[in-house]
């Protein structure tokens, strides 16, 4: 498969308007970060910064180009008519971000008629751009990324998150307890979008979380594709978003796994936990 033009041209739109708005984020943090607010919990913040940086991706790219949509984190949600639409996580990573560590990114997607075609993942602190085009490859700083080769599962370094809401996180602890004992060790590094990239870069093994939103994969999960990974969206027990993802080599595995402590619906019934809500 080759990129597409339209491909190219929101690629380069994507990556200055996630540069500026890496920018903004790391200016807003050196004055101070203010929590704004709380959403599904009261762990689950947002500062002044996620606002005003969704605002300004937001006019950045609706200025130039005013007939797109826009899903983003912070509420908007513009369905548009040119068949486009952007899916915007202004900061993926926020309680980082909150507490002075540098794991924090500024993830944008765009979608042309339900397909993910671009995606950026700019982490200002860390000075990492993730790039990938729908068949146009994936690289970060402008060198091709590609994970890491397969080992046992008793080798691999996984990623994982946990939810803001505490009965999710009982549920979780649960999935997790099978999962540690099997594999090298688990990291829980705060950004859905850079846990992605790296499995696709070959700094992680593997990721699996419970619970997380379109627009913290939508741009990493395309660069993982391009890198010759696997994300595959599944719902847990819960009913929630599941994110799996691991190199093409060895991701049945790892998913068999996933599926065996208990995180996905309908499988592994010997350990499908009730929903609870
Ligand atoms: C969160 C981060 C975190 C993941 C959560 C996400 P936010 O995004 O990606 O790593 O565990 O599921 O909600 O709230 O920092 O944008
Ligand atoms: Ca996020
Ligand atoms: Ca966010």
């Amino acid at each position: 498969m080759t990129e597409a033009p339209i491909s190219a041209e929101l690629r380069e739109l994507a990556l200055a308007t996630a540069r500026e708005a890496g920018g903004l984020i790391l200016r807003l943090r050196a004055e101070g970060v203010e929590v704004a607010g709380t959403k599904s919990s009261a762990t689950d913040i947002v500062t002044l910064a996620d606002e005003a940086a969704e605002a300004m991706v937001k006019e950045r790219l609706l200025g130039a180009r005013p007939d797109d949509g826009l899903v983003g984190e912070e509420g908007d949600d513009l369905r548009g008519t040119s068949g486009v639409v952007w899916i915007v996580d202004p900061i993926d990573g926020t309680v980082n971000y909150l507490y002075g560590l540098p794991h924090f990114a500024v993830s944008i997607a765009a979608e042309v008629d339900g397909e993910i075609v671009a995606g950026v993942v700019v982490a200002p602190a860390l000075d990492l751009e993730y790039v990938a085009t729908l068949g146009g490859g994936a690289t970060c700083n402008g060198r091709p990324v590609r994970p890491r080769a397969a080992v046992p599962l008793a080798e691999r370094l996984v990623a994982t998150g946990f939810s803001y809401e505490q009965s999710a996180r009982s549920r979780q602890a649960g999935y997790i307890a099978h999962l540690l004992p099997r594999v090298r060790d688990l990291r829980r590094l705060g950004s859905c979008a850079l846990d992605l990239c790296g499995v696709a870069s070959g700094s992680l093994d593997a990721y699996v979380e419970e619970g997380a939103h379109l627009w913290d994969h939508a741009a990493a999960g395309l660069v993982v594709l391009e890198a010759g990974g696997i994300l595959e969206v599944a719902r847990s027990p819960g009913g929630k978003r599941l994110l799996i993802c691991a190199p093409r080599d060895g991701f049945a595995e790892f998913r068999d796994l996933v599926v065996e402590a208990g995180f996905v619906r309908g499988e592994g019934s010997t350990t499908d936990r009730p929903s609870g809500e």
